[in-house]
């Protein structure tokens, strides 16, 4: 059986170097899910969580690894354990869809949060809440979201991250539109950034087209 090659169009361009675009089939049904305005909220959030492990899996894989020995019931064997100080920072609301999933595979990563919602006349982020962690400094930081529309959520959440002491950035969102990428290749071209799908564009009402509409209220049931 012959797989299908579901972003054979899609080329990213020299610009979005630094962003890793994860294709899976499960992603493309999942999406597919999330994208139908008939999910229902139960629906939604089984598709959003299953698409988070597998994004959680590729944002985890270089982790840097110490050795030590251990003992199987037969022999001694080298043994490994993660060696590298995380911080998983969901922007609220809607990135806590996606840090359980981390957290299922890094269950002593500490956890920041920024509150941001994007003002809808402007389209800017306002932001209403923070509580970052100590240990930034040192800390391997995944900042989560599922969509990047504009990007100034993201870009704001990064420059406060970046003034609290945060060295080591990723950025990990489900859906982004290339206009958000491109904002923040130019603020933070630094960061690297993992997204499950890169849509055609925003609309004018700055929403991600074709996009799957509000993450926030469709996961939470708030529409
Ligand atoms: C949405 C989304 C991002 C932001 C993306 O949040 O979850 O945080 O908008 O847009 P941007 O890239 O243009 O900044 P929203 O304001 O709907 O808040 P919510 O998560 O509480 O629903």
């Amino acid at each position: 059986m012959k797989p299908l090659n579901l972003n054979a169009s899609l080329m990213i361009s020299k610009e979005f170097e630094h962003v890793t675009l994860i294709e899976h089939p499960v992603i493309a049904r999942d999406l597919t899910i999330l994208r139908d305005v008939h999910t229902q909220t139960s629906e939604f959030r089984a598709a959003l969580k299953r698409i988070a492990v597998i994004l959680a899996y590729h944002a985890l894989k270089e982790l840097p690894l110490r050795t030590f020995r251990i003992k199987t019931p037969v022999r001694e064997t080298t043994g490994y354990d993660i060696d590298q100080d995380i911080m998983v920072v969901p922007i609220l609301r809607a990135g806590l869809g996606l840090s359980d999933a981390l957290l299922q595979f890094i269950p002593d990563a500490k956890v920041g949060h920024l509150g941001m919602y994007r003002d809808e006349q402007t389209m800017e982020p306002v932001d209403y809440y923070s509580n970052i962690p100590a240990g930034i400094e040192d800390a391997l930081i995944l900042v989560v979201d599922p969509m990047l529309a504009t990007g100034g959520s993201a870009t704001d959440a990064l420059a406060h991250l970046k003034k609290e002491g945060g060295q080591h950035l990723r950025f990990i969102s489900l859906i982004s539109a290339p206009e958000g990428l491109q904002r923040l290749a130019e603020k933070h071209p630094d960061v690297p950034t993992i997204t499950a799908a890169i849509d055609e564009k925003l609309n004018d009402d700055a929403f991600i087209v074709p996009g799957l509409g509000d993450a926030g209220d469709r996961y939470f049931g708030t529409t």
